[in-house]
């Protein structure tokens, strides 16, 4: 069970609301903090550890500079993620770029910031060496294919687009030695959301064994494992968070026994979490703007799926809390829509709430990670401020939200009056 509480009163609430316009995403640094060190601290017991924060789970510099703080660095997918970990000053060793089907300006981005590249595809090899030149250490992404189940999220892994097979691992680690590439990495990233510890046990446990396998077979050396993200967090009351000890001495266990037995270690612990890390501590909050009676029931806010995507990509649950009806009982059934000319514009769908009217303020749980980020201007809908809620319990926005300016900014309407037609 976890417990749907709020880092905030609702007199603090009703002084942010006085500043900040709805809607708007909420963060609790002190809890952000908080987690971080506990996963730091879980992980202790090997000493290269370190997350990687997923940018692309809550790519707002502010947020990835408190993370940086707490010893993390940066999980980069993309140019734009790139030059964000730079701006904030997360360059070097501290950055992991772990990219698909990658243009050739991603690749040397990333070796000039001396990230860690972390290739995609046996293919990847060559065309990094051309574009870039081969770094002194290089990684690559495993697809483990039949080895592993996915979920709804990140579909099976033998029809994901991801990584390289095992036979393709062997492969192209002896073209890397043959390069005279000196440091190693493996990957994977199968899981997402995934709440049972034992998968991460099991995961790191494969990448374990083909370290071992691969190490004696080609007489090199790694220095790191990568067990990706995708730990789960509990956006349904009745689910129980993962407990971040039993997969760390689980995955103790294995190395014990896997790395050491073979004599494989010191090999480095990496995680590049995004959701476990912000997810819990990230809050939408909406107004209602209309109440709608039809066949069903609808409470229409000011926020939309170009907000929170979830719901309606994933049929995601998130938890709704009513600011002061906390109290009352959730006895009127409603969809809980935003104003997107699309069917899947819904929060919840048949959800049990407390009598709500226009103007009452809804808080959506668990918008810390893969939130705002998803948004899209689908519509001409703009996307919202990001606010974050310091330790000192100030407010600071961290993001405005999108103006029309913003939303017209690629068009030239100067151009517009001599169009012929
Ligand atoms: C390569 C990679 N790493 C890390 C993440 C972060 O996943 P999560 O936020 O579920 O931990 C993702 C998510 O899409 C990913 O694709």
């Amino acid at each position: 069970m976890s417990t749907k509480t709020l880092p905030f009163s609702r007199e603090t609430l009703a002084a942010i609301l006085e500043k900040h316009p709805t809607p708007f995403h909420l963060y609790d640094e002190a809890s952000i903090r908080r987690n971080a060190r506990a996963l730091a601290e879980a992980f202790s017991w090997n000493k290269g550890f370190r997350e990687y924060f997923a940018v692309k789970a809550t790519p707002n510099p502010y947020l990835l500079k408190i993370l940086s703080k707490e010893g993390f660095g940066a999980d980069c997918s993309s140019l734009p993620e790139l030059v964000l970990a730079e701006r904030v000053g997360v360059v070097g060793e501290h950055v992991m770029f772990t990219s698909n089907d990658t243009p050739p300006e991603e690749f040397q981005k990333a070796k000039q910031l001396g990230a860690i590249i972390n290739l995609d595809d046996i293919s990847h090899i060559p065309v990094l060496e051309a574009c870039a030149g081969l770094l002194e250490t290089i990684c690559f992404r495993y697809n483990p294919g039949p080895l592993k189940k996915g979920n709804v999220i990140i579909g099976h892994p033998e029809e994901a687009k991801y990584g390289f097979t095992r036979e393709q691992l062997f492969e192209g680690y002896r073209i890397l030695r043959d390069r005279g590439v000196k440091r190693f990495g493996i990957h994977t990233m199968v899981a997402s959301n995934e709440l049972d510890p034992m998968y991460f046990i099991e995961t790191a446990e494969i990448l374990f064994n083909l370290v071992t396998e691969i190490s004696r077979e080609l007489n090199i050396r790694f220095d790191f494992v990568n067990i990706g993200g995708g730990v789960g967090i509990p956006y349904r009351p009745e689910e129980a968070p993962v407990d971040l000890d039993v997969v760390s001495q689980g995955i103790r266990g294995r190395y014990e026994e896997i790395v050491e037995g073979h004599g494989c270690g010191p090999l480095d612990l990496y995680m590049e979490c995004g959701r476990f890390i912000t997810g819990p501590y990230g809050y939408l909050v909406a107004r209602v703007r209309h109440i709608k009676k039809t066949y069903k029931n609808f409470a229409g806010l000011d926020a939309c799926m170009a907000d929170l995507m979830r719901p309606a990509m994933y049929g995601a649950y998130h938890h709704i809390t009513v600011i002061g009806k906390e109290d009352e009982r959730p006895d009127v059934m409603y969809d809980v829509t935003g104003s997107l000319c699309e069917n899947n514009d819904k929060f919840a769908i048949d959800r049990m709430l407390p009598k709500l009217q226009s103007d009452d303020i809804l808080v959506i749980h668990d918008t810390g990670a893969h939130g705002h980020a998803m948004g899209f201007n689908y519509n001409g809908k703009l996307r919202s401020a990001e606010l974050l809620l310091r330790e000192n319990g100030t407010v600071e926005q961290i993001r405005r939200a999108e103006t029309l300016e913003d939303h017209f900014a690629t068009l030239d309407f100067e151009r517009l009056g001599s169009f012929p037609v």
